[in-house]
């Protein structure tokens, strides 16, 4: 028999949803129409004006959206995508998935996990044809350096934004720097719709390829045909289906109204989190430790070289603490092991990183709960 795990007292992270949402998904099923059309539109502007960009193309996940990306900006076979190995692994995932190879770069280091420009240019060859950078957590990753090498070598830059809406990088709104920004609206989100995503641009051309290929190259959708505004299609490119629902429109609208507010409570409880830990526990090293420009999407921390990392997540997690690890680096996972170099900076403090619970609700109390469980874990 398998032993049972005491309740969780304090989960990774939690959804905030309500009647607004409950409400708008119900006017939906009222409407009748479920699949792409108003809302969806209504939820694309939204996402535009909130990264400060003409286009939102909302798809059915990052993942997808990272995918239409790399395929706007031309990837393929024999093509090399950059990527941090620092991160989730969709975007090396979905080089492959266009029949290129990700080519692996290293993060800056223990106070600072995202990628390391330096890094990022010392691999550039003549078959890089793209740029993928994430924005670790929420917080911003060097852009105007990565920026300024992308303009060198004339290269596309994919932001993957998937922890960072309503993010900024000295003032201006993450997703807006890159040819192309993807954003995630999972479950666990700063933004949910529980499946979705969207692709970000300023270019009008990179939206039409990205609005064809989200719909098998059709040059109508069913909404435009339904409304009168075309009989007929053609289809202008081999494309795929990603488009996203009337529903999770629905549900996104409503998240969006809440995302200031969410992200400036997630940005509360770190600095609390950061005052708690300074306190009781100083051995724990915290990256970001400074940082105020960020959604604040996950609260990771390092825990001293050499503790046993399992048996601390399995003790606090007997204690009603759940945690998690984000990220093991990319390149060593089974399906990539063997095809990068070393890349010493992550390789060293991944088996010390620890996500602690992060969410707007999460309290004073829950805090203390949380660093007094990690000392007694430890
Ligand atoms: C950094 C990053 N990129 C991409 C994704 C993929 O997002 P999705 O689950 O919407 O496909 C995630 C999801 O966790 C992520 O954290």
């Amino acid at each position: 028999m398998s032993e049972t795990l005491p309740a969780i007292r304090v989960p990774l992270a939690e959804v905030e949803l309500g009647d607004p949402e409950i409400e708008a998904v119900v006017a939906v099923l009222r409407s009748r129409w479920l699949t792409a059309g108003p809302t969806v539109e209504r939820f694309e502007a939204a996402l535009a004006a909130l990264a400060g960009v003409p286009h939102a193309v909302a798809v059915s996940n990052c993942t997808a959206a990272l995918h239409l990306a790399y395929l706007a900006l031309g990837v393929g076979p024999g093509d090399e995508v950059l990527v941090p190995t620092l991160s989730f692994v969709a975007s090396a995932n979905m080089a492959c998935a266009c029949g290129a190879r990700p080519v692996f770069v290293d993060c800056l280091g223990e106070d600072d996990f995202n990628i390391d420009p330096t890094d990022l240019e010392r691999r550039i060859t003549p078959r890089t044809k793209a740029i993928c950078v994430v924005h670790y957590g929420g917080y911003p990753c060097r852009i105007d350096e990565v920026l300024a090498l992308a303009a060198r070598h004339a290269l596309p830059i994919v932001e993957d934004c998937a922890h960072a809406p309503g993010g900024t990088f000295r003032g201006r709104p993450l997703g807006s720097f890159g040819e192309i920004g993807c954003q995630s609206f999972f479950g666990n989100k700063n933004i949910t719709t529980g499946e979705g995503g969207a692709c970000l641009t300023r270019s009008d051309e990179l939206a039409g390829r990205l609005r064809l290929l989200r719909s098998h190259g059709m040059t109508t959708m069913t909404w435009d045909r339904h409304r009168g505004h075309a009989s007929t299609y053609d289809v202008a490119l081999a494309g795929l289906n990603y488009r996203l629902d009337e529903l999770r429109a629905a549900i996104g609208l409503c998240q969006l109204e809440r995302l200031a507010d969410h992200n400036a409570r997630r940005g509360r409880a770190v600095r609390r989190y950061r005052r708690v830990l300074a306190e009781r526990l100083p051995q724990i090293r915290i990256p970001f430790a400074a940082a105020e420009e960020s959604t604040f999407h996950i609260f990771p921390v390092l825990l001293p070289a050499g503790t046993d990392r399992p048996g601390v997540i399995a003790r606090m997690r007997a204690a009603g603490v759940q945690t998690s690890v984000h990220y093991p680096p990319t390149h060593t996972f089974t399906a990539y092991r063997g095809s990068s170099p070393a890349l010493p900076r992550a390789e060293a403090l991944a088996p010390r990183i620890l996500t602690l619970p992060l969410y707007p609700r999460l309290g004073d109390e829950d805090i203390g709960f949380v660093v007094d469980s990690l000392r007694a874990a430890l």
